[in-house]
């Protein structure tokens, strides 16, 4: 398991080098700890067989470079990843610009293979290395009146040329309660199948929330804003009916226009049977953080 980064941690506490975990240790972990219940959402992803790495990056939604799945493998090469730093802003005690460096050198890099799926009804299956959100928010120090937490993606029009029209409202938005940031299910992710993450995938650091649709795992961030209200995202804000804050992944709520009973899985061809869709995505560890709330209404 990572070890959490704490305000206190001294020099001896910090991981000399960044961690890499293949398959098997991660394996090898489940059975040491047991299965805790994220621990257990990981294990069942590690049956499935991830998508290839052509796939992943060839596929993508990523409308700052173009609305077609594949404009952003030809296009987000214009963005300019390095230097790269996130403000980190809002209700936290060290508000401030945290370089991508100096971040990854206290963080504990792990691979996670998760179940990934969008609104459309595609479904992948993706290996990510990353860390936890929760470690970089413990970094920046949450205030106790911190409810949300708001994400921002990079706005430079002059390297993103499907900011031109206005699809979207710019930046790119998104937003999350903050328990289910601290999930520890909820990663930051820096790369695919062990390679630096692709531009077209939200390079150099993106969101992966994996029992929510795809539109929540917001892509090259730089800013994270600790707030008390629930702050606006992209989707949302540009069609409320089809698009809610909570994105859960609710079979049993059709989206306006189609059902979201089954899905399919890309990379088996056109004709690869549709599977039914899982609550959650598959990842029922989460569902004590809805209790109480109609996920009917709620989308
Ligand atoms: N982030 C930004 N900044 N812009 C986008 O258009 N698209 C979202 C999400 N993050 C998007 C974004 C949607 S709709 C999906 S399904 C996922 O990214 C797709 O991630 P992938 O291309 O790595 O599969």
């Amino acid at each position: 398991m990572a070890k959490r980064w704490t305000a206190d941690l001294g020099y001896k506490d910090v991981t000399p080098e960044r961690v890499f975990l293949n398959r098997r240790q991660i394996m090898a972990g489940i059975a040491g700890v047991g299965a805790t219940g994220a621990i257990a959402g990981r294990a069942q992803a590690q049956d499935l067989q991830p998508n290839s790495f052509e796939d992943i990056t060839s596929y993508c939604n990523y409308y700052e470079f173009g609305t077609g799945k594949g404009d952003p493998a030809q296009y987000a090469h214009l963005l300019t990843t390095d230097p790269w730093s996130i403000e980190i802003d809002g209700l936290v005690d060290r508000p401030g610009s945290y370089a991508l460096g100096d971040i990854l050198s206290q963080m504990t890099i792990e691979e996670r293979i998760y179940r990934f799926r969008c609104v459309e009804a595609w479904s992948m299956v993706v290996p990510w290395n990353g860390f936890e959100l929760a470690d970089l928010l413990d970094m920046a120090g949450v205030k106790s009146e911190a409810k949300y937490v708001a994400f921002e993606t990079v706005y430079r029009p002059e390297e993103m040329p499907g900011t031109r029209a206005p699809v979207l409202d710019w930046p790119y938005v998104e937003g999350l309660r903050l328990d289910e940031a601290m999930h520890p299910l909820t990663l930051m992710a820096t790369g695919i199948y062990g390679k630096p993450m692709p531009n077209q995938n939200g390079g150099p650091i993106r969101l992966v929330v994996p029992w929510k649709y795809g539109f929540k795992s917001i892509k090259s961030i730089v800013r994270i804003t600790l707030i008390d209200t629930q702050p606006p995202t992209s989707w949302n804000k540009a069609n409320a009916r089809e698009y809610g804050f909570y994105s859960n992944v609710n079979p049993n709520v059709s989206h306006p226009r189609w059902s979201q009973a089954s899905e399919r899985p890309l990379g088996g061809g056109l004709f690869a049977s549709r599977q039914p869709t899982l609550m959650f995505n598959g990842y029922d560890e989460v569902a004590p953080m809805y209790e109480g709330m109609d996920l009917s209404k709620d989308i």
